[in-house]
Formats: C-alpha cells, structure tokens, sequence
C-alpha cells in the first residue's frame, strides 16, 4: 500500500542521511532512468529545498544539466524574490545551450523576480589564458561574487558519461579512467572514495570555495547514478542530497 511505501522511503532518507552526515536527504519514488514523471518530480522537490534554503539577499550558484534544468523550469515564487542572485557556478563546459549553467541562472532569475549574472568564458582554462581573463574586471568582478555564494546547487553524473558528454580530449579521459573516476560534479571528477582525481584550472567554484558554501544541495537520480552520488556524497562537503528512490536503493546496498 501507498503508506508503506512513503514510510520506507522515509526509513531510506534517514539511514542514507545518517550515513553520510547530511542535513536533509528527500527522496522521491521511482527511477529517473525510466520515468520522465519522476524527473519532473525530483526537479520539483530540488525547487521546494532550494526555496527553503533561500533567504532575502543570497547569490545561489547553480551548476547545469538535464536535472537542474528541471528545477530552473519548476521553479516559482509568490512574491519576487528581488534581492536573491542566480549565478552559474562554472564557466562553459561544453554543453548545450539548454543545459547550461548560465541558462538555468538566469531561467530561475526571470521565474522567481531575482537578478542573475552570466560567466562567459570557457570552464577549462590554460594558465596563460586564466591568468589574462582573471584580469579582466568584468570576469573578475563576476567570479569574485560566484566564489561568494551562500548556496550552490548541482547535479551529479557518472564521471565517463559526463567526460563523453562534454568532449574532453580522449588522453585525458583515459587518464582520469586511470585514476579511477567514478562521478562528476561541478566540473571535477572523483574516485569512489570522494577523492578529486585530475584537477584543473577553473573560472569559477573551486574545491576550496565549495567547502566554505554554507548550504550545498546536491540533485541527482536514476539507478545508474547511485555509485556516483555516493561518491560525491563521500566526498562530504554537501549539506542536502535530493535524489529519487531507484538512486537511493543503490546507495543504500553499497553503504
Ligand atoms: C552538469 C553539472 O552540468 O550536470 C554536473 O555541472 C553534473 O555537476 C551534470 O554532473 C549532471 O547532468 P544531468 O544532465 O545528468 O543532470
């Protein structure tokens, strides 16, 4: 029955929750891997975290994806929420226009009445080229606010998926298989230990700033996604995971 089910998905949240040190773990049923109903509804319960989360003059940084995406189109807010910044969290990491960053930033800006800023610029920077563009005010100007943010929302994927996605060069690619990557989040990729394998230049979030941010919510689905969440998860600087039931199960037979 319909009751059972919710109580052992709660039963869920709190053994993943108490596994990893989280704040808030919410999951929804079903598997995102199959069901476009389910995608829809972890986007929702992304929304309602981050709205929860958000004060009156906060900068959420916001990562790209299929799964932020559906949070950005979800998004809404009875009164506007004119103090708050979006701001994309990475600079360009090679994906479509629809996922990216700085479209799901200013998506959530215009649904919600809040004010966002984009970020330009290539995500992987040669040292040349990162130290030039650092010396751009406008550039500067941004990236100092988005290394500032209060909140920082973003997906999770598997670390091949995403490399492939994102046509990283094949050396590396097969250098960070090496290396054992396992998932990627926010532009860095990471062993199942949690471990950050290949790190890089970046315009944007950096490792450090992340284990500053006050409230990090991680959203991710599907079964396929479940060792990679975990290994996010044990990489230990995120606050609330959102995740869907399939996702969870993995989790949960491997903690
Ligand atoms: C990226 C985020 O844009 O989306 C990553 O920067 C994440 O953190 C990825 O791994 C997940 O994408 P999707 O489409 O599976 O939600």
């Amino acid at each position: 029955p319909f009751y059972k089910a919710m109580f052992g998905l709660s039963e869920l949240e709190e053994k993943i929750r108490r596994h990893f040190g989280l704040q808030q773990v919410v999951i929804v049923p079903g598997d995102s891997d199959e069901s476009p109903v389910t995608r829809r509804e972890l986007g929702k319960a992304g929304c309602s975290v981050l709205r929860k989360a958000m004060g009156n003059n906060d900068v959420v940084a916001v990562t790209g994806g299929t799964t932020l995406a559906q949070v950005a189109n979800q998004l809404t807010s009875q009164t506007p929420l004119r103090g708050n910044w979006f701001v994309p969290a990475r600079g360009g990491l090679g994906e479509s226009l629809d996922y990216q960053a700085n479209t799901i930033a200013s998506t959530m800006a215009k649904r919600t009445g809040a004010q966002y800023r984009m970020l330009h610029v290539p995500d992987h920077l040669g040292e040349e080229a990162y130290t030039s563009l650092m010396q751009e005010p406008n550039v500067r100007e941004i990236v100092e606010v988005i290394r500032k943010a209060r909140i920082v929302i973003h997906g999770i994927g598997d670390a091949m998926v995403m490399a492939r996605r994102r046509r990283v060069d094949d050396s590396v690619v097969n250098a960070m298989e090496a290396e054992g990557a396992l998932a990627e989040s926010f532009g860095y990729y990471f062993d199942r230990n949690g471990a950050v394998v290949h790190k890089m230049l970046t315009a944007g979030l950096r490792l450090e700033d992340i284990m500053d941010t006050e409230v990090v919510i991680a959203i991710a689905g599907g079964r396929s996604k479940g060792e990679a969440i975990a290994a996010v998860m044990r990489f230990g600087h995120d606050d609330v995971l959102v995740t869907d039931e399939s996702a969870a199960l993995e989790i949960a037979a491997i903690i």
